[in-house]
């Protein structure tokens, strides 16, 4: 079982605190020229490394996929249809900001075959909103997430939180409010990360904006809310209503096979005697229009057992999905050590990161994967 990513790389303007691979653009956009471009690079890619599986979700994210028109999307969906073998109910998400889509989109992207919404809502303040350099305000944000909430049933919005100069009292008012008011069923919550080269970075150095520290107490509040409102934590940000965990995701902290396209996007891809390739397109997007048009090859590195090991412990500690026990890599010491100091738990036969031990994440994976 695999999934399939299509990164659009373009936005109407750059967040403060995004350094995604993303790009503002006027919104005057060819989209023949690029649904042609698109189509191109998915048949190529395709006919060199699809292995004939089954394919599980389809993620449009970016950038803002929101921006493309649902015949876009309609063709890229048929494209894969008619090429790749489908299971029956596939998840196919696209992400939205709120600026950018409306009713009749809306209902373009659900006869165009996407079943499950991710909005970029980020915040219910709009002075707070502003300092994110967010295009849209509260209220539209606000009633994004309401219209949306009548098209479909499978609804997630993004908030950040720990932004800079917020109170953790003000925080779990707002995430309250949007938990009990809105009509979603997953939430993917973040903790801000400040980015090197971002705006939101300039402005605290400069002083312009307070420092925020590294929250424990916001994360455990945050965590502890999402609960309370009946959203199961199945990954370190990212909670939902039963039975509408993400499969996208979950298939990238299983370590399944994915299939990414467009600017930047990353695969990997199990081949036939074992062992992973891990693929890259050009982030550039001039550089990805060329790579496409004159079909030259994507970077491609071949992850030694050490690599995939890594790799497979950042994506599935991150998770409740947890990684295998049985792992040949993993020390057994170590996971003694863990269990003992109660970092980690044993569930069905996989190590699972307690609440403690998701605050460690990283220190956990650097410690499983030094010798
Ligand atoms: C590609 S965007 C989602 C869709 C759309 N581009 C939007 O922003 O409305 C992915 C999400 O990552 C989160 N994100 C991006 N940069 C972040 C950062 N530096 N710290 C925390 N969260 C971040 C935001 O919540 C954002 O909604
Ligand atoms: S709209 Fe989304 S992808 Fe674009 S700059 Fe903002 S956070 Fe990044």
């Amino acid at each position: 079982m695999s999934t399939i990513y299509i990164h659009w790389p373009f936005c109407l303007s750059k967040c403060n605190y995004c350094d995604f691979n993303s790009v503002a653009t006027d919104g005057l956009i060819d989209f023949d020229f690029w649904l042609r471009l698109y189509r191109a690079a998915s048949l190529r890619f395709f006919d060199d490394f699809y292995k004939g599986e089954q394919i599980t979700s389809i993620y449009f994210g970016g950038g803002t996929p929101s921006l493309l028109t649902p015949s876009f999307i309609s063709g890229i969906i048929t494209l894969i249809c008619d090429r790749c073998r489908i299971s029956d109910n596939p998840e196919i998400t696209l992400e939205a900001n709120p600026k950018t889509i409306d009713l009749p989109k809306a209902n373009g992207f659900r006869s165009a075959g996407i079943n499950r919404l991710s909005i970029g809502v980020q915040s219910l303040i709009d002075a707070d909103l502003k300092i994110l350099g967010r295009i849209h305000d509260a209220e539209e944000a606000i009633n994004c997430v309401l219209e949306m909430s009548e098209i479909f049933d499978n609804l997630s919005i993004d908030m950040i939180y720990n932004r800079p100069g917020q109170k953790l009292e003000s925080w779990i008012d707002e995430l309250s409010t949007a938990l009990s008011s809105f009509s979603i069923q997953h939430i993917s919550l973040y903790e801000l990360i400040i980015e090197d080269g971002t705006a939101i970075k300039k402005m605290i150095d400069d002083g312009v904006l307070p420092a925020t520290n590294r929250g424990s107490d916001f994360i455990e509040a945050t965590w502890k809310t999402a609960e309370d409102f009946g959203f199961h934590k199945y990954e370190i940000s990212n909670f939902a209503k039963p039975g509408f965990e993400g499969r996208h995701n979950i298939s990238y902290w299983r370590y399944e096979d994915y299939y990414g396209i467009g600017p930047g996007a990353h695969s990997r891809i199990g081949r036939h005697n074992g062992g992973k390739l891990a693929i890259e397109q050009v982030s550039d997007i001039n550089d990805w229009i060329n790579f496409v048009e004159n079909a030259l090859p994507p970077e491609i590195i071949e992850l030694s057992e050490k690599d995939e090991f890594n790799e497979r412990l950042i994506m599935g500690l991150r998770a409740e999905v947890g990684i295998d026990l049985d792992h040949n890599f993993l020390d057994h010491n170590k996971i003694q050590f863990l269990l003992e100091n109660s970092y980690i738990m044993l569930r069905e036969g996989r190590v699972v990161l307690t609440n403690d031990g998701f605050m460690r994440l990283n220190l956990i994976v650097e410690y499983l994967s030094s010798k």
